[in-house]
C-alpha cells in the first residue's frame, strides 16, 4: 500500500518509524444513503427453496423493493430478503430499489434459474480457523447474528459454514461427541453440541443468511469424526432434509484409497458420486472440494459438479502461506469461471485461532495491515471465494475495513467472472491483472519485498494503448488521467490496488 505522508510523519514523531509505511483504514465508511452492494447476478436452480438477501448499506430503517422478479418469488420489504422457489428456466433481468430517509439506490441484478449454480464466487464464513472442532449450535447462531449485526451482510457475505467437529467422533471418551456416530436407521447422529440441527438451519436462514456444513468422502473427517464412506446418498438427504445449502467435502482419510495418484480418475471418483447425489437433491448445495489441489483438482472440479475447489492444503494465518497459496495461483485462472472457482482458502485476519501454551487460544492476527490488504486484494483479483475465517463477534474497525470495501468486493464478484493473471515481474515486484465487466482493468501492483519500491504497471504489459483514468480502489478515489503507464511507492508486502477505466 503506498504511503500516506501525513501519517508518516506523524508516527515519525511518535518514534514508530517501522510502522511509518502501514497504512491504516483507507476504505471510506459507508454513507447513510442507500447502497446496493454485491453480485449483479445470481444463479439458483428451478423449483428449488431461493433465499437472496439483497445487499445494502445506508441508514436503516430502509425499504427496499423490486421490479421484474420472476413469479414464484416475492420480497419482504423492510429486510430486502427475495424467497419462494422460481419454476421455470430463464434468465430474469431485475432492478433492486432501495430506499431511506436520506436518499434511494437502484441497481441491475440478474436471476439466472437455471442448472448453474455460484455465479460469483461464494462469500461467507467458516468455523474452522476461529473455533477448530470447539464449535455449537449456540456459537452458530451468535455468529450469524454477528454477520448481521457487523454489517457483513450488507457487503454480500451470506453463508455461515460449520467445519468439522459437529457429529460424533467414534471412540471419542468425551461424553459430548463420543458414542454411536449413527443410528438404528443409519443416519448421522450430530454430537450433544448440536441439538436441533433443523432449527438452528431454521434460525440461519430466518436472518436471511444461508447454512453450510462439512462431510467428507472417507471413513473419518481429518479430526476423526464419522465421515460419508458408503453412506453418501443418506448423509446428503439427511443435511437436505435439515435445511443446508452448502457441502465442504474433505478428502481426509479417503487418501488412504486412492490407490494410484497418478490416475486422475481415482481423485474424481469420490467427488463425482457426491457431485452426481447433490444435483438430485430438492435444495441447491453449493458444493465446496477440500482434497488440498490433489489430481489438479482446477482441471476437473466443475466436471464433478464442484463450485470451488481448494488449490493447496491449509494456509493458515502466517504471511508465508498466504503468499504461496496466493501468488501460487498463477496459471490456474484458465479453469475459473462462472459455476466454478479457484479456491486459495479462507482470509484468516481479525480474531483466528492461534496455536500455543494449553493447546491454542483465539488471537489478532499477526499480520501487519499491508499484509492483510494483499491478502484480501489477492483473493479478489484471483475471483477467489471470500470466506471469512476469523471470529465476527470479535470484529474490529480495521478488520471490517478490509472485509468490506465495497469497490474490491466488486472486483472479486465481477459478472465476467476472469481470474486475473500476473502480467510483470520484476524481482519481488509484480503487477497482476483481471478484465472486468465493460472493459475496464483491475490492477494489483504487488511488492513481495522487505523494503518499499516503486512499481509500474505499464500499459504494454496490459494490453492498453491511450489514456486511462486510475482508481485508487481501496481508498475509493480517482487519481486521473495515465498514459503509457502508472507508478506506485508501495511498502514492504503491500499493494496498490486500482481500476483502469478508458478516458472519454
Ligand atoms: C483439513 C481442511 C481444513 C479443515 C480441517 C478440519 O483437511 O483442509 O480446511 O476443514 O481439515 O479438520
Amino acid at each position: 500500500m503506498y504511503t500516506l505522508p501525513r501519517t508518516l510523519i506523524r508516527l515519525c514523531l511518535l518514534g514508530a518509524v517501522a510502522l511509518a509505511q502501514e497504512p491504516g483504514i483507507l476504505t471510506p465508511p459507508p454513507g447513510p444513503k442507500p447502497k446496493i452492494n454485491g453480485a449483479k447476478v445470481y444463479g439458483a436452480r428451478p423449483g428449488h427453496p431461493f433465499l437472496y438477501t439483497i445487499p445494502a448499506t445506508g441508514t436503516r430503517p430502509m425499504t427496499f423493493s423490486t421490479k421484474g422478479l420472476p413469479k414464484g418469488l416475492k420480497l419482504d420489504a423492510p429486510s430486502g430478503r427475495i424467497a419462494g422457489a422460481v419454476a421455470r428456466k430463464g434468465d430474469y433481468a431485475v432492478t433492486l430499489r432501495a430506499k431511506n430517509a436520506a436518499g434511494s439506490a437502484e441497481r441491475k441484478f440478474k436471476i439466472v434459474i437455471g442448472d448453474t449454480l455460484a455465479l460469483t464466487p461464494p462469500m461467507g464464513w467458516s468455523t474452522w480457523y476461529n473455533a477448530r472442532v470447539a464449535i455449537s449450535d449456540a456459537m452458530v447462531r451468535a455468529q450469524a447474528d454477528a454477520m448481521v449485526s457487523s454489517g457483513l451482510v450488507q457487503h454480500g457475505y451470506a453463508y455461515v459454514n460449520i467445519d468439522d467437529g459437529w457429529n460424533i467422533k467414534p471412540g471419542s471418551t468425551d461424553p459430548a461427541i463420543g458414542g454411536p456416530a449413527r443410528d438404528e436407521k443409519g443416519d448421522l447422529r450430530p454430537n450433544q453440541n448440536f441439538p436441533d440441527m433443523k432449527g438452528m438451519c431454521d434460525y440461519v436462514h430466518g436472518k436471511g443468511l444461508k447454512i453450510g456444513i462439512y462431510i467428507g468422502p472417507g471413513p473419518l473427517t481429518c479430526a476423526g469424526f464419522e465421515a460419508s464412506y458408503g453412506h453418501e446418498e443418506q448423509d446428503a438427504r439427511q443435511f437436505a432434509a435439515w435445511g443446508f445449502d452448502f457441502l465442504k467435502y474433505d478428502l481426509c482419510s479417503y487418501q488412504k484409497l486412492i490407490k494410484d495418484p497418478k490416475n486422475p480418475e481415482e481423485h474424481k471418483k469420490p467427488y463425482r458420486l457426491m457431485g452426481e447425489i447433490l444435483r438430485k437433491l430438492d435444495r441447491d448445495f453449493v458444493f465446496n472440494l477440500c482434497q488440498y489441489g490433489r489430481g489438479n483438482v482446477w482441471e476437473w472440479g466443475r466436471e464433478v459438479g464442484g463450485h470451488f475447489w481448494r488449490t493447496a492444503g491449509d494456509v493458515g494465518g502466517g504471511w508465508n502461506n498466504v503468499a504461496r497459496f496466493g501468488y501460487g495461483q498463477a496459471g490456474m485462472e484458465k479453469w475459473a469461471g462462472p459455476g466454478g472457482w479457484n479456491d486459495p482458502d479462507n482470509i484468516n485476519i481479525g480474531h483466528i485461532f492461534q496455536r500455543g501454551a494449553g493447546g491454542g487460544k483465539l488471537a489478532p492476527t499477526t499480520l501487519t495491515p499491508n499484509e492483510q490488504y494483499t491478502w484480501m486484494s489477492l483473493w479478489s483479483l484471483m475471483a477467489a471465494p471470500l470466506v471469512f475465517g476469523g471470529d465476527m463477534t470479535k470484529l474490529d474497525d480495521f478488520t471490517l475495513n478490509i472485509l468490506t470495501n465495497d469497490e474490491v468486493i466488486d472486483i472479486d464478484q465481477d459478472t465476467l467472472g476472469k481470474q486475473g493473471a500476473p502480467v510483470s515481474k520484476t524481482g519481488d515486484l509484480e503487477v497482476w491483472a483481471r478484465d472486468l465487466e465493460g472493459g475496464s482493468k483491475a490492477v494489483g501492483m504487488f511488492n513481495r519485498g522487505e523494503q518499499e519500491a516503486e512499481i509500474s504497471a505499464r500499459w504494454s504489459d496490459l494490453g492498453l494503448t491511450g489514456s486511462y483514468v486510475v482508481r485508487d480502489v481501496w481508498r475509493q478515489k480517482d487519481l486521473g488521467k495515465f498514459e503509457n503507464e502508472f507508478k506506485a511507492k508501495v511498502g514492504r508486502h503491500g499493494v496498490a490496488l486500482v481500476r483502469l477505466t478508458r478516458a472519454r
